[in-house]
């Protein structure tokens, strides 16, 4: 199975790109014949979606669409910002196509410097998929205290309870991410799904 993890921070040093790579490394390791790439939006490397051009740039976006349109699931990482989801993530999903995300499964994993997080996740339940078609599932996490969590190894004997339950509940909703991944494919195979007609969702 492909995953596609997104990294919605634009910042350098994000700490919820820290989240992402945990995300990778727990795919890679654990999920038998996983692959996984992971796109990060550090250093704002797609413009804003532009009219003229109808989406960012060939040169910028066919690797990604290439790499989109071959994942089985998504993983969607944000950071909370001002109480939102990062303009860079919003871009992102504004620029993917049905072709390449409709009906695939997607985890929202979101990351909060105290205990936010909320609102990224009510955010994306209600926007970003309408014509791209993309499946929020009902599980999400919620990275509280970013800082402090996924620093040390799996296993460390000092490891709090908080980063604890949040690794124990990165796990699960990843298995679960899985399991919609192979479901839903008999979805996208089913000769239902007719984007020609219904282009746009309502
Ligand atoms: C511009 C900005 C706005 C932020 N607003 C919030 C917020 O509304 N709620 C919250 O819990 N954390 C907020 N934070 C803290 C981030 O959640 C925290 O920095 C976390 O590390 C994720 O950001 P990063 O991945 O960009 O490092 C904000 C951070 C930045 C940079």
């Amino acid at each position: 199975m492909k995953f596609f993890i997104l990294a919605g921070s634009h910042r350098a040093e994000a700490a919820s790109l820290k989240v992402a790579r945990y995300v990778q490394s727990i795919l890679e390791r654990e999920h038998a014949g996983a692959a996984v790439h992971l796109y990060s939006l550090s250093g704002n490397p797609l413009p804003l979606w532009d009219e003229a051009s109808g989406g960012a740039p060939d040169a910028l976006w066919d690797p990604i669409s290439a790499e989109l349109k071959s994942a089985d699931a998504l993983v969607v990482v944000t950071p909370e910002w001002g109480g939102m989801v990062t303009p860079g993530t919003k871009n992102f999903l504004l620029n993917c196509t049905a072709d390449e995300i409709g009906h695939k499964p997607a985890l929202i994993v979101t990351a909060s410097a105290t205990r936010g997080g909320s609102y990224p996740v009510a955010e994306l339940r209600m926007s970003g998929y309408k014509n791209n078609r993309l499946n929020w599932i009902p599980e999400h996490v919620i990275v509280h205290h970013v800082r402090d969590n996924l620093n040390a190894p799996d296993g460390a004997a000092d490891m709090t309870r908080e980063d604890s339950a949040t690794r124990l509940r990165l796990r699960y909703a990843l298995k679960v991410l899985a399991e919609y991944g192979k479901a839903l494919a008999q979805v996208r195979a089913s000769g239902v799904i007719d984007h020609q007609t219904f282009k746009s969702g309502m």
